[in-house]
Parts: C-alpha cells; sequence; structure tokens
C-alpha cells in the first residue's frame, strides 16, 4: 500500500454494477461521466428482469448471486444500481461480503429528494417490490422526520422503456393513469418532488416531467450515486488516477438484445463483442 495511490494492485480492478437488466446503464453513464478512468464491470441479469414484481428472498438470493458473480471476477468495490435489489437486499449484500465496499441508489435517491424538496412532501415512483418494503419512506423520514412520502408503483414503466417507448401518446396515457393518484396529492398537500426510484423511468422523464407539471422537481438518484463513488474512491485511495476507463458487460441472456436496448439506457452504442453472456 503506498500512501497516495492505496494498494498496489486494487485501484486497477474495475468497479462491479449490478442491475435485473440494462436499467442500471443509466447509473453508469452518470458514473462514467465523473469517473472517466475508472474501469467498469457491469452484471445486467436480464435473463430474471423484473425484479420488481418478485418477493424480497428471491431478490435478495439474485442479489447475492450476480454480487457473488462479480466479485469472483475481481472488483474494488460494488454499486448496486438497482432499486429494487438495493431496497430489499442492502442488509444481506453487507453481511454477506463484509469486506467489499457497496453503495446502493436508495440511499442516493432519498438523499437528493431531501435536498431538492422545500416543502417536504415527496412522491417516491418505484416498482411494486421497493413500494412494498418503504425503505425509501425510511431513508428519507430518517433523514428528515416530517417528510410526508406518497410512494406510486409503476411496474409497466419498466416494460414500456425496455421496448424503448419512452414518448407519445400511449406512454403519455400510462404515465397519467399511475400518477393521479400523485396529482391529487400535489394539489391537496403541495407535493415538490418525485423521486425516480427505479433504473428504468429517467428514460421516460420528459413525459413524466410534463405530466407533473410544474413546480415538481424530478430526481434522479445516478447522480447522487457517482458522488458518493468518487468521494469514497478518494476517502479510500482506490481512484484509479491514470489511464483511460473502460467497460465490460455481462448479460445472462441476450447478449444481441442487450446491445441493441442497452446503447438507449447507456446514451452512446454498446458493442455486441463486450457483452459476454453468464450463468448466474
Ligand atoms: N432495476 C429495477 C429497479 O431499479 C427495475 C426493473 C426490475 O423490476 O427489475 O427497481
Amino acid at each position: 500500500m503506498t500512501p497516495e495511490h492505496g494498494p498496489v494492485g486494487l485501484t486497477e480492478l474495475p468497479i462491479g454494477i449490478f442491475d435485473s437488466g440494462m436499467g442500471g446503464l443509466t447509473v453508469l453513464r452518470a458514473l462514467r461521466e465523473r469517473l472517466p478512468q475508472e474501469r467498469w464491470l457491469y452484471l445486467g441479469d436480464t435473463a430474471r428482469l423484473p425484479y420488481g414484481t418478485k418477493g424480497p428472498e428471491t431478490v435478495a438470493r439474485y442479489a447475492v448471486q450476480a454480487a457473488s458473480h462479480l466479485v469472483a471476477r475481481g472488483i474494488k468495490m460494488l454499486v448496486i444500481a438497482c432499486n429494487t435489489a438495493s431496497a430489499v437486499a442492502m442488509p444481506r449484500l453487507s453481511k454477506e461480503f463484509t469486506s467489499l465496499p457497496v453503495i446502493g441508489v436508495v440511499e442516493a435517491g432519498a438523499m437528493a429528494a431531501i435536498n431538492a424538496s422545500k416543502s417536504g412532501h415527496i412522491a417516491v415512483l418505484a416498482t411494486e417490490s421497493t413500494v412494498r418494503g418503504g425503505t425509501y419512506k425510511r431513508a428519507i423520514q430518517s433523514q428528515r422526520g416530517d417528510a410526508q412520502v406518497f410512494s406510486q408503483a409503476c411496474s409497466l414503466f419498466v416494460a414500456l422503456a425496455e421496448e424503448g417507448w419512452i414518448k407519445g401518446p400511449l406512454v403519455e396515457a400510462v404515465v397519467r393513469e399511475y400518477l393521479q393518484p400523485m396529482l391529487e396529492e400535489k394539489k391537496r398537500q403541495g407535493l415538490d418532488c418525485l423521486v425516480l426510484g427505479c433504473t428504468h423511468f429517467p428514460l421516460l422523464k420528459d413525459t413524466i416531467a410534463h405530466v407533473a407539471g410544474p413546480g415538481v422537481v424530478l430526481v434522479d438518484s445516478s447522480e447522487t450515486v457517482a458522488r458518493a463513488v468518487e468521494k469514497f474512491l478518494h476517502q479510500s485511495n482506490l481512484a484509479r488516477t491514470s489511464g483511460s476507463g473502460d467497460a465490460h458487460f455481462l448479460a445472462t441472456d441476450s447478449a444481441e438484445r442487450f446491445a441493441r436496448i442497452g446503447s438507449l439506457f447507456l446514451g452512446e452504442p454498446v458493442n455486441l463483442q463486450d457483452v459476454e453472456l453468464v450463468n448466474l
């Protein structure tokens, strides 16, 4: 270990990042922008997506399998890009991988919402599992005790984003249907912040913002996660300080589909030769 650069060799290892599918590429996009010298190993469990409609035991088991796979390949830290896995499996992951630094998106999203909301009336849009577990609500209220948190499961948003349907009349009709109770709340309670508590929802951001109307700030946790990862790497002397970064992708189903649709989430082309099919 050198004082400035942390353990020799460790800084060169990639950062593991996983999601139930391709949605976590929205988080990877923010991470790469902030940390261009880092190397990334992204795992999308596309064969078992969605996690958001599954029970907590199943999600925790899948999350441990995904993390174990990344750890076996050699990573210096782990980012849980999946909101459902962060919400449901974080305690289990911390218990299983005691010496691995793990950062999840839920704490980051909660923090971003607290900073963005003036009224303290916050809506969280997420998957069914994330909403059921109440993790976002607890995370927000642990930082701001008087916050009123309104949660809404929007399961169909995942399918729309996976299909690449991110705008148009059909998408707007679905968004309007899901946001109706939140809009009532906005009228009654002065709700002013909406958390996109699922990796897929940033793709529908324009439509969601349009339906939510003026006076509602949309919060996407990816920027906050990227800042948290950067801070951790510097504090622990694990940042890679030379060379240009890269990304390698692992998918549990259809590398071709991952490359094709993944480009939409990542905001740049995903080359098929960089996508490896794996079995967890
Ligand atoms: N990645 C999941 C999340 O952020 C959404 C997709 C799924 O349901 O698996 O909650």
